[in-house]
């Protein structure tokens, strides 16, 4: 079999979009080559890599199996660059991170703080939910993540370095607003507008409810934290959201916390990676950044932790 490193990133770039006229326009190169170059490579393979079912094309069993090695190769030549590098001791260097929808909210200042000290670094920061940044994860796309605690069966190193208290909020005229202590059980009685399912702020809510066997009543459902503050300003329920998130809206009284008992739900804020991952010098940085910066550091090895986490109910969520 005898391939090239080109034919392969053409393939993956094919392989993302699911599209052949999208990859040239990324590459810059003309459709008709590009599938040239991807015809040549399921020549050389023996099987073909796409196919075609009405006007959508997709990934054959081959071509899944080619994309998975196509992104490690690309992923270990990376890792190379990067090793190679600092050998030659280039201070300079890329960090690619991907942080959590809600943890954007504060994930941009110490970009921006870590930036000001770090001017030779570059920076690429992608924000999605817990579901995507585990898939990131999954196919070691990225150097750190930024998430609420990640699940145990994955062999990652979560490293807690902030708190993420979730609040309810509630529009200044809600009639539980002047209510102190407020029982969970009265919350069944409220409509509430939430995040998408793929959310780990979601899932945390939903966590704590399950365990108090308390359902919700979930009227809307929304992916951007800043559509659930103008949803609930605007009367159309509570919402349950990370203070991060809504700071400036308490302190200027558009938006109020409510006082429920047991909350806030704690949850912490992790910095993430694969186990046995070598961390470039720039996410090294970065990591060691974040956790002097933050202060709150101990490394939990999620891989050998199976099982052992004491509790569900948020303690260390
Ligand atoms: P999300 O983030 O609700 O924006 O997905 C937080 C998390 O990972 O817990």
């Amino acid at each position: 079999m005898h391939l090239t490193l080109r034919q392969l990133e053409l393939f993956g770039t094919v392989a993302h979009h699911l599209s052949f006229t999208r990859a040239a326009e990324q590459l810059h190169l003309t459709q008709p080559a590009v599938s040239m170059q991807i015809k040549q490579l399921e020549n050389s393979i023996g099987l073909p890599l796409f196919e075609q079912l009405g006007k959508k094309i997709y990934l054959t069993a081959a071509g899944k199996e080619v994309a998975h090695y196509a992104r490690n190769i690309f992923q270990q030549l990376g890792e190379m660059e990067q090793v190679l590098e600092q050998l030659r001791g280039i201070q300079t260097g890329r960090l690619d991170i991907s942080v959590a929808t809600t943890a954007n909210y504060f994930a941009t200042r110490l970009l921006a703080e870590f930036n000001q000290r770090h001017r030779d670094i570059t920076i690429k920061l992608d924000v999605t939910n817990r579901e995507g940044l585990l898939r990131q994860l999954e196919h070691n796309e990225k150097d750190l993540v930024i998430m609420g605690r990640p699940p145990e069966q994955m062999d990652l190193i979560a490293e807690p370095f902030m708190d993420n208290p979730l609040v309810i909020i509630a529009a200044p005229n809600h009639p539980l607003v002047l209510k102190e202590r407020i029982p969970l059980e009265q919350l069944q009685g409220e409509i509430f507008v939430v995040r998408e399912q793929a959310s780990g702020t979601r899932s945390a809510m939903e966590r704590f409810f399950a365990a108090r066997n308390i359902t919700l009543n979930t009227g809307m459902e929304m992916t951007s934290n800043e559509a659930i503050k103008q949803a609930v300003e605007a009367g159309l329920g509570l919402g349950i959201v990370s203070i991060h998130t809504v700071e400036r809206e308490l302190h200027a009284r558009h938006l109020v916390s409510l006082n429920v008992e047991e909350f806030p739900i704690l949850r912490h804020w992790y910095v993430v990676y694969r186990q046995g991952k070598r961390l470039s010098p720039a996410a090294q940085t970065f990591r060691e950044f974040i956790l002097k910066r933050t202060g709150l550091s101990s490394k939990l090895n999620l891989g050998n932790m199976a099982g052992q986490c004491p509790d569900e109910n948020n303690r260390h969520d």
